[in-house]
């Protein structure tokens, strides 16, 4: 299997610590544009642009537009994967599957959606959209990704169910470059389980260590499936540098300034719907963790050999694509590449070799 990586998109800014010198704030477009650019010459394999329609720390920050943003990024690159995170209830499912179609037409076959449930409470509060029990956006979900999926395999589709009743529905022009736009899940409860299980390609895990994955990953497996054999993502903070000394230094000096970030962080678990499990796996963390959905919690902190190792760990346990996270982002996803990218293909000549 080729591992593949890719990188978070600076949507709302930084990962990590939120008041940071080194990387002020910056979630426009322009930034963003010229991040994926680069992200995609040095050889990242795809990105995934998160769903916020306002900043979920503080709404009088930019938000960047995940839709929008990513209809132009397929525009603007040529080889590099397009992920777009999608909530539900933001969209009816004929239109977010006509618009992810569109894209991926624009991005000749380099699309993707990430189905994911929602944990911020506020988005849909204040825009006066309901925000039902975590069960029940499950069950939303699924009815609302039946019908995505089938729309974007091009056939003609009549569902009637809870809460959607479409009739004779056809989405063209169709997919010209395979059978359809990959379906990434993101979720951890055992609804998101079922689901992805159910409708998804590949589940993207939050961040967390070796063994609590190989966990998930078999749980997941033990599901009834219909599909071909379900692929695996994990998010990951990434500190790698020379020496394990010096990478426990950076992440410190991370920590020190996410210190800073006590009250916007107060704020954001207020918003945070309590039975959503991401928030409670990060608990089991003896340490304290840097960056979103797992971040450091993934334990890729370390010597360029030590996050090499890991990662083909991971590799082994079943995980094909890495979600990077890095601060600041452009420097340390530079820094990535050169140094870990060639490890990692060295491993997998090796591996090759004996094989
Ligand atoms: C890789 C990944 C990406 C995510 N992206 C988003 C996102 O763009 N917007 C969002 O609101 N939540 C996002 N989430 C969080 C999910 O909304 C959250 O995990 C969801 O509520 C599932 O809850 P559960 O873990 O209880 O199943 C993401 C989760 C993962 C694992």
């Amino acid at each position: 299997m080729t591992l593949r990586f890719g990188i978070w998109a600076a949507v709302h800014g930084s990962r990590g610590a939120l008041h940071d010198p080194d990387e002020p704030f910056d979630a426009s477009w322009a930034r963003n544009r010229s991040l994926v650019l680069e992200a995609e010459a040095l050889g990242y394999d795809s990105v995934l642009i998160a769903q916020h329609t306002a900043n979920p720390y503080d709404d009088d920050w930019d938000q960047l537009e995940a839709w929008s943003a990513a209809a132009a990024l397929a525009a603007l690159t040529s080889r590099i994967e397009i992920i777009a995170a999608i909530k539900p209830p933001l969209y009816h499912p004929v239109i977010l599957a006509k618009m992810a179609q569109q894209i991926e037409h624009i991005s000749q076959g380099r699309f993707a959606i990430n189905l994911v449930n929602a944990w911020n409470r506020a988005e849909y509060d204040k825009a006066g959209i309901q925000f039902a029990e975590h069960d029940e956006r499950y069950a939303y979900g699924r009815e609302w990704i039946e019908i995505v999926e089938a729309l974007l395999r091009g056939v003609r589709v009549s569902f009637k169910g809870r809460y959607f009743d479409i009739s004779e529905f056809q989405l063209r022009p169709a997919d010209p470059y395979r059978a359809r736009p990959l379906i990434y899940v993101g979720g951890e409860s055992a609804p998101a389980l079922d689901l992805v299980a159910a409708h998804g390609d590949v589940w993207f895990i939050n961040g967390q260590p070796l063994e609590n994955v190989k966990g998930l990953i078999e749980s997941v497996r033990s599901r009834k499936r219909a599909a071909a054999p379900l692929r695996f993502g994990l998010s990951a903070f990434v500190i790698a540098r020379e020496t394990a000394a010096a990478a426990q230094d950076a992440y410190e000096h991370l920590l020190a300034l996410a210190a800073k970030d006590a009250d916007i962080r107060a704020r954001q678990k207020q918003n945070t719907d309590p039975a959503v499990v991401m928030k409670h796996t990060h608990t089991y963390s003896k340490t304290p963790i840097i960056g979103t959905n797992g971040g450091t919690f993934a334990g890729l902190v370390g010597s360029y050999d030590e996050v090499a190792a890991r990662i083909d760990g991971f590799g082994q346990a079943g995980i094909e694509l890495f979600m990077l996270q890095f601060q600041p982002f452009e420097a340390e996803m530079r820094r990535f590449a050169t140094e870990i990218f060639p490890r990692i293909k060295a491993a997998a000549a090796k591996t090759a070799a004996a094989a």
